[in-house]
């Protein structure tokens, strides 16, 4: 067999996007359109990827890395049959060529692996697409026996063309050493003055290369993305095709239509996910995880049997079993949360070891921070880590109470089973089993006269 290589054409401006960044750098599912393309490109085996760059060009080359990626620069948009010849100096000869589009971001791997298979050195393959609304699209022309022959352009178009429905996806693959002909013998004579990579498909025939035709109907999976409004509506359509992918794997979710995954969700059994919920980067869940309404996940793990409680934001943290998080607490960069251990309400941490069975409940900040087991801290606690130049760490270890209103100025150590009387500013050491009281003394008053209104 051949081997394959792929051409993605990304040398767009992207006008109609009104944007600064390179359309292909616009995101859906939290990546990069061109980066699902070249995953794609990635899943079927491609030897080589060769992305065609212009508008933005060292931006994108910036932006994405991957194996086995060429880049190719087209200076000046002369048109597609242009972009593709702006690659093919560094593509094998005996290769397979398929053609893909850096702003066309849901394409299966799957499809284009059907379409490859009727590819090879006598023959070219052509995604087309049964549209609803063609306008602006090639149409497929086809001969008395329904063999495609030709692919016109809408802006070249008879009335009658345009009659088709049948579209050109912009999606094919044909043999390198043909390829190479074709575009050579390509002219921009006709109503956009551009080299068309459409016209292959006529040369072809002429040449005695059969032209095999694989048609979709589902019209957003090569449907291209030129604006904000085809942006969002890929961007449903992915997370459509994310959340039936979870229910399929048993995963609860108490409204497909509101969860959003950007990046990859991984689930055990029996979990459920409630409404309004957004995980990002890698993200996995135990099993009989129980995510509250409008949490926040990004790049964590989270351990069997635990619940995240509403509006609380997870980020780059690891939850063991039977944790117990929120409603409304922050896990910031570096949290480790152990067995069965609980983050209460407006409750901050960051880089926070957690000991097992040890419980923030109420209105703290842990930062910096390792706790042992068993450890209560209450309600208003506050770690000082900071001196307003370096950071500091404190450490608590097994069985300690800290009451509430306390603050613990690093670097401190609190000992095994020591306690920490409520509204305490603690500076020094604690020693294990002590009570510490730093807080001023009470005075009780007596005789003492309010002042009277004047
Ligand atoms: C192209 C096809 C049309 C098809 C449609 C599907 C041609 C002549 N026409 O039309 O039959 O129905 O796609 O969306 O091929 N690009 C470059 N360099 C260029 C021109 C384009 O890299 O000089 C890239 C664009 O960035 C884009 C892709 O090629 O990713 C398609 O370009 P676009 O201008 O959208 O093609 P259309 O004219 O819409
Ligand atoms: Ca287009």
């Amino acid at each position: 067999m051949n081997t394959l290589e792929v051409v993605i054409l990304a040398a767009g401006k992207g006008t109609r996007m009104y944007s600064d960044t390179p359309k292909v750098l616009h995101k859906i599912g939290g990546k990069a359109l061109i980066a699902h393309v070249i995953q794609s490109a990635q899943d079927i085996d491609a030897r080589a990827i060769h992305v065609v760059v212009g508008f933005g060009g060292e931006q994108v080359k910036q932006q994405i890395h991957g194996d086995n990626i060429k880049w190719a620069v087209q200076a000046e948009q002369l048109g597609t049959g242009h972009a593709v010849a702006q690659a093919l100096p560094q593509i094998d000869q005996e290769s397979i060529v398929l053609v893909l589009y850096g702003d066309v971001p849901l394409i299966r791997h799957e499809t284009l692996r059907e379409l490859v298979k009727s590819c090879n050195a006598d023959s070219l393959a052509l995604l087309t697409v049964n549209s609803s609304n063609p306008s602006g699209l090639g149409r497929i022309i086809r001969n008395d026996q329904q063999q495609a022959v030709a692919i016109v352009e809408e802006k070249d178009a008879s009335s009658s063309q345009k009659q088709i429905k049948e579209t050109n996806s912009g999606i094919l693959a044909a043999p390198a050493k043909r390829l190479a002909q074709w575009l050579t013998a390509l002219s921009p004579k006709n109503a956009q003055g551009e080299y068309y990579l459409t016209d292959i498909i006529a040369m072809a025939v002429e040449d005695n290369c059969t032209v095999e035709t694989l048609t979709l109907d589902d019209e957003l999976e090569v449907l291209g993305v030129n604006n904000k409004v085809q942006l969002a509506q890929l961007e449903r359509h992915y997370q459509r095709r994310k959340s039936a992918e979870l229910l399929r794997s048993g995963v609860t979710l108490f409204d497909p239509s509101r969860i959003d995954i950007r990046g990859h969700l991984e689930c055990g059994k029996d979990v459920e996910i409630d409404i309004n919920t957004i995980f990002e980067g890698t993200v996995s869940l135990g099993n009989n995880v129980r995510i509250g309404p409008n949490v926040v996940i990004k790049d964590s793990v989270i351990g069997d049997n635990t619940q995240v409680f509403a509006n609380s934001h997870i980020e780059e943290s690891t939850v063991a079993n039977s944790c117990s998080i929120g409603p409304f607490a922050r896990l910031r960069a570096g949290t480790h949360l152990n067995n069965s251990s609980k983050i209460g309400n407006f409750v901050e941490t960051k880089k926070a070891n957690i000991g097992k069975g040890s419980k923030v409940n109420h209105l703290s900040y842990v930062g910096d921070a390792i706790v042992g087991e068993n450890v209560n801290i209450g309600a208003g606690t506050i770690f000082c880590n900071y001196d307003g130049v370096n950071k500091f760490q404190t450490r608590v270890h097994d069985s300690v109470f800290i009451g509430s209103n306390s603050a613990l100025v690093a670097p401190v150590q609190i000992g095994k089973g020591a306690s920490i009387g409520a509204g305490s500013t603690v500076t020094k050491d604690v020693g294990e089993n002590e009570l510490a009281v730093a807080r001023a003394r009470q005075r009780n008053i007596d005789g003492w006269k309010r002042p009277e209104k004047k």
